[in-house]
C-alpha cells in the first residue's frame, strides 16, 4: 500500500520531464535528441499542429518515425489537430508511445480513446485553458494521462497561466477520489519558477520547451524541474 501525500499524489509517483522539441534546432535534430538523452530527460514531447485546430503548423508522421528510428526515448505525441481519430493508427505505427488528443477536437472522445487503446499505446486527453476541469472527470477511468494546457496551444515560449494551477488540483483530487493514479501532465511556460506551483497541485509530468533548450546546462535544468518541492 502506498501513502497518499497531501496533494493527493502517491508516494511512488516521480516527477518526469518531457522535452518539447518545438524549441529544438530543427537542422540538427539528431544532435538535439542525443542532448536530451544525455540530460536525463524522460520523454520527448512531439507537438503536432494542423493549422486548423491551432493557428500554427509544425511537423508530423515522417519526422516522428525518423526520430523513432534513432532513439529509445518515450515518444509523447501531443495532437493539436481537428480530427485526431483519423490519424491515431498512423501515429502509433510511426512510433508514438503516448498519444494525447484534445477534448475540444471534432473527433468523438470515447471513440478516440478506444482507438488509441486498441493500438496499445498510452492514452491521454488534453484540455485548453478555457475548458473546465469537470469536462475530463468522466474520462478519468479510461485514460492513462490528462494534459492540462498552461498556455493557449499553438506556440512555444508563451507565459504560464497561473489560473491553471487550480485546474490541476481539481483533476488530481478527482482522480484520487476515484482511486486512480492518473498521470497529470502540464504544458506551456514551464520553467524552474512555475514548476513548483504545478507539482504541488498534483502534476507529475512536466513538458518544457524553451526553458530546457535555452538553458546552458540542460541536465541541471531538468533536475530542477524534477525536484520535489
Ligand atoms: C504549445 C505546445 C508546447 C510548447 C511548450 O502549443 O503544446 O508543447 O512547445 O513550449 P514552452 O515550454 O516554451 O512553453
Ligand atoms: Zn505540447
Amino acid at each position: 500500500m502506498y501513502r497518499i501525500q497531501k496533494n493527493g499524489r502517491s508516494d511512488n509517483m516521480k516527477n518526469l520531464v518531457s522535452a518539447s522539441i518545438l524549441s529544438a534546432d530543427m537542422l540538427n535534430l539528431e544532435k538535439e535528441v542525443r542532448r536530451l538523452e544525455a540530460s536525463g530527460i524522460d520523454m520527448l514531447h512531439f507537438d503536432v499542429m494542423d493549422g486548423v485546430f491551432v493557428p500554427n503548423i509544425s511537423y508530423g508522421l515522417p519526422i516522428l518515425s525518423a526520430i523513432d528510428g534513432i532513439t529509445d526515448m518515450t515518444l509523447d505525441v501531443h495532437l493539436m489537430i481537428t480530427d485526431p481519430l483519423k490519424y491515431v493508427k498512423r501515429f502509433a505505427e510511426s512510433g508514438a508511445d503516448i498519444i494525447t488528443f484534445h477534448l475540444e477536437s471534432e473527433s468523438d472522445t470515447a471513440d478516440t480513446i478506444r482507438a488509441i487503446r486498441e493500438t496499445g499505446v498510452k492514452t491521454a486527453i488534453s484540455v485548453k485553458p478555457a475548458t473546465p476541469a469537470e469536462a475530463v472527470y468522466e474520462y478519468l477511468p479510461l485514460v492513462d494521462m490528462v494534459l492540462v494546457m498552461t498556455v493557449e496551444p499553438g506556440f512555444g515560449g508563451q507565459s504560464f497561466m497561473h489560473d491553471m494551477v487550480e485546474k490541476v488540483r481539481l483533476i488530481r483530487n478527482k482522480a484520487t477520489e476515484l482511486g486512480l493514479s492518473t498521470d497529470i501532465q502540464v504544458d506551456g511556460g514551464i520553467d524552474s519558477e512555475t514548476a513548483p506551483f504545478v507539482k504541488s497541485a498534483g502534476a507529475n509530468i512536466l513538458v518544457s520547451g524553451s526553458y530546457l533548450f535555452k538553458s546552458a546546462d540542460m541536465k541541471k535544468s531538468a533536475e530542477k524541474l524534477k525536484e520535489n518541492n
